[in-house]
């Protein structure tokens, strides 16, 4: 039986993916064939040598998802070293500073939102082009559940963001999909994607949460690798959420 989640001879961007969920999203596209370029405001050499030593196949590019001419630059990239563009997954993003909404400053609420907001949508626009002269191509949103329940502890900016990504993963796929484009979103409740510093008895008691227990940044890259594949060839507008069992 033919496996419909390979992406064999597909070419996908990551941005994010020096760390965290993006390395789980690379790595697991790479691992279904994919060819992948990261995008990421720091190193992705780790995430690259991972990707090689299991044979894959990976470049990357320093840029700043918030800057609309870096956008530009990350799809020129990967036309350039693999000659098309297939899948984007917009999973860059910034959950800092944590606390209270009356504390919020300006310069973090701008941050935010020119990051997880704009950056999405300055990718999307850029990677849109090639997609629809090609007639074919998919974009994958890394929302949150915090778009859709409020957390103590999380910025306001973070939760309205998402929610907003959520709006884009709407209007793209409306417009494009009569293009062969399909823009979907991921929502994941609490991913275990780096050292929160929590102490272990906080992390036993928000286990208690997860039915499922927490979630690795391999369990998005799984969601994610559906959704580009053609597994999901009439699937457009659709918000998969991946929260563990935890229905809060
Ligand atoms: N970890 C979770 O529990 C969780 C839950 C729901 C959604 N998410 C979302 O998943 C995504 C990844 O989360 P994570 O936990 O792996 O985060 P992380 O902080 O561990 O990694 C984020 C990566 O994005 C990069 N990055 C940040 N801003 C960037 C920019 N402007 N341009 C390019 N790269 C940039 C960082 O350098 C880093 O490599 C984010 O969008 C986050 O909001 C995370």
């Amino acid at each position: 039986m033919t496996d419909s989640t390979r992406l064999d001879g597909q070419v996908a961007i990551v941005t994010g993916a020096a760390q965290g969920i993006g390395r789980g999203i690379a790595v697991v596209l790479a691992e279904a064939g994919a060819s992948i370029v990261i995008g990421d405001l720091r190193s992705a050499d780790a995430t690259l040598e991972q990707i090689k030593a299991a044979g894959g196949n990976a470049v990357s590019r320093i840029m700043d998802t918030s800057n609309p001419a870096h956008a530009d630059a990350i799809v020129s990239m990967a036309l350039a070293d693999f000659g098309r563009l297939d899948i984007l997954v917009n999973n860059a993003g910034l959950d800092e500073p944590p606390g209270n909404a009356w504390d919020l400053l300006d310069a973090d609420w701008q941050r935010t939102i020119d990051v997880n907001l704009s950056g999405v949508f300055y990718c999307s626009r850029a990677a849109l082009k090639p997609m629809i002269e090609a007639g074919q191509g998919c974009i994958i949103n890394i929302s949150s559940r915090a778009s859709e329940i409020g957390a103590k502890g999380v910025s306001p900016a973070y939760s309205a963001t998402k929610a907003g990504v959520r709006g884009l993963t709407q209007a793209f796929s409306t417009h494009v999909a009569d293009k062969g484009v399909r823009v979907n979103a991921v929502l994941p409740s609490l991913i275990i994607s780096r050292d929160f510093g929590w102490t272990p008895a906080a992390m036993m008691e928000r286990r208690k949460d997860y039915p499922l227990g927490f979630g690795e940044p391999r369990d998005i890259g799984e969601a994610v690798r559906y959704l580009a594949s053609p597994a999901a060839r009439w699937v457009s507008g659709t918000e998969l959420r991946v929260t563990g069992g935890n229905q809060r």
